[in-house]
C-alpha cells in the first residue's frame, strides 16, 4: 500500500525522536511491502522561525493532501517571549481546529517490564490499561474569551466553557466505540455538582449509552477521578471527558508508567479527515540535544497511525512487539532500572527497528 505521511517533527526533542520513528516506519515498509512517502512540514516554533506564525497555510495544504500527520512536539524557551498570538501552542490548537480532530485518544498501558520504573508502588500500577478519550475542539479551550478593565479599574479576564449536545454526542460515540473493542467500561468524568455544562454532559452521555447496551457506564467527578487514577488506576478502562479535564487527567495518568516518554496519542475527526498522531509528552527542552530522549512515544504514535488511519493491524502490532522485546534489555535513562543496559535515543530506535 502507498501512503503519504506528513511529518511535523517540531521543536527540541521532537526532531530527535522523529528520526527514530521514521527509521521504524521504513523498516515496516520494507518488511510488509508498503511504500511510505514522507512530507516534512514546519509546525510550532520551527514554523515561527520559518514563516513568523506557528501554523502556515502552505503547510496546512501539505497536511490536507496527506493520508495522516505524524506530529512531534512543539514549543520551548526560544519562543517564550513571542507575542501570545503566535505562540507555538497556538499552532497546535489551530491545527486541531483545522483538521476537526474532536477526538483525542490517549492510551496508558504499562509494559510489564516497566512497572519498576514507576514512582508509584508496583502493586498499584501493575495491569494498568486505560485510554483517556478527550474532547479536543470544544469546551473552555475554544469558548468566548475577553480581557479588559472594569469600571473600578480592575483588570479581568474571562474564558468560557460551552458544549453543545452535538459535540458531546459525537465524542461520547467515539468513547463507546472504543470501549466496545476493549473491556466495555466507560467512566465519564465531569464536575456535575457545580457546572451546568457537566449536567448537560452527563445527560447526553446517558442518552448515547442506550445505543450501547453492552457497555457499562459510570460517572465520576473530576477531582475524585484525579485521586482514583493514583489510588487504583486499574479500575479504569475508558475515561471519557471534556477538553480541559482531559488535558489534566491525561497528564496525571501518564506518570503511572514512570515516563511521559512512553505515551502516544491519536487525534481524529470525522471519517476521511486527516488524523494526527503525536507523543503525549512535550518538547522537553531540558534534555534536547543530549541524545537521551526516549523515542518510544513517537514510535508508538506511528504504530497508532498504522492501526487507525491505515488499517494496518499486523504492522502496528509488529511495532509494539518490537518495543516489548527491546525494553526487556535496553532502556533510555527515563525508564532505566537496575540490570538494564542504558542506551541513547538513536540506539533505542536501532534496536526496535532491528526487532521488527
Ligand atoms: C496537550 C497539551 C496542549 C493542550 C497544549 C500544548 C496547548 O498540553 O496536548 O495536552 O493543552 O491541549
Ligand atoms: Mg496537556
Amino acid at each position: 500500500m502507498k501512503k503519504i505521511i506528513s511529518v511535523g517533527a517540531g521543536d527540541y526533542i521532537g526532531q530527535e525522536v522523529m528520526l527514530e520513528a521514521i527509521k521504524v516506519l521504513n523498516k515496516i515498509a520494507k518488511k510488509f511491502n508498503h511504500e511510505f512517502e514522507f512530507e516534512n512540514v514546519f509546525v510550532g516554533g520551527a514554523s515561527i522561525d520559518e514563516f513568523g506564525v506557528p501554523l502556515h497555510k502552505s503547510q496546512m495544504e501539505i497536511i490536507n493532501n496527506s493520508d495522516a500527520l505524524l506530529f512531534g512536539s512543539i514549543g520551548g524557551p526560544k519562543w517564550d517571549n513571542v507575542d501570545s498570538n503566535i505562540r507555538p501552542e497556538k499552532g497546535i490548537l489551530e491545527l486541531r481546529k483545522n483538521l476537526g480532530t474532536f477526538a483525542n485518544l490517549r492510551p496508558v498501558k504499562i509494559f510489564d517490564d516497566l512497572v519498576e520504573a514507576s514512582t508509584i508502588k508496583k502493586d498499584i500500577v501493575k495491569g494498568t490499561d486505560l485510554v483517556v478519550v478527550r474532547e479536543l475542539t470544544g469546551g473552555i479551550y475554544f469558548g468566548k474569551r475577553e480581557t479588559g478593565v472594569d469600571q473600578i479599574g480592575q483588570r479581568y479576564a474571562i474564558d468560557s466553557m460551552k458544549y453543545t449536545e452535538k459535540e458531546i454526542k459525537r465524542i461520547a460515540r467515539v468513547a463507546f466505540e472504543v470501549a466496545n473493542k476493549r473491556r466495555k467500561k466507560i467512566c465519564s468524568v465531569d464536575k456535575e455538582n457545580v457546572l451546568d455544562v457537566s449536567k448537560l454532559w452527563r445527560k447526553v452521555v446517558e442518552e448515547v449509552s442506550v445505543e450501547y447496551p453492552d457497555v457499562e457506564l459510570s460517572h465520576m467527578y473530576v477531582d475524585n477521578a484525579a485521586m482514583q487514577l493514583i489510588l487504583n488506576p486499574s479500575q479504569f478502562d475508558v475515561i471519557l471527558t471534556g477538553n480541559m479535564f482531559g488535558d489534566i487527567l491525561s497528564d496525571t495518568a501518564s506518570v503511572l508508567g514512570g515516563s511521559l516518554g512512553m505515551l502516544a496519542s491519536a487525534s481524529m475527526g470525522e471519517k476521511g479527515n486527516v488524523a494526527m498522531y503525536e507523543p503525549s509528552g512535550g518538547s522537553a527542552p531540558d534534555i534536547a540535544g543530549k541524545g537521551i530522549a526516549n523515542p518510544i512515544a513517537q514510535i508508538l504514535s506511528a504504530s497508532m497511525m498504522l492501526d487507525i488511519s491505515f488499517d494496518m493491524k499486523e504492522e502496528s502490532e509488529a511495532i509494539i512487539d518490537a518495543i516489548d522485546a527491546t525494553i526487556k534489555t535496553y532502556r533510555t535513562p527515563d525508564i532505566y532500572t537496575e540490570g538494564a543496559i542504558k542506551v541513547t535515543t538513536k540506539q533505542m530506535g536501532d534496536f526496535i527497528s532491528k526487532n521488527i
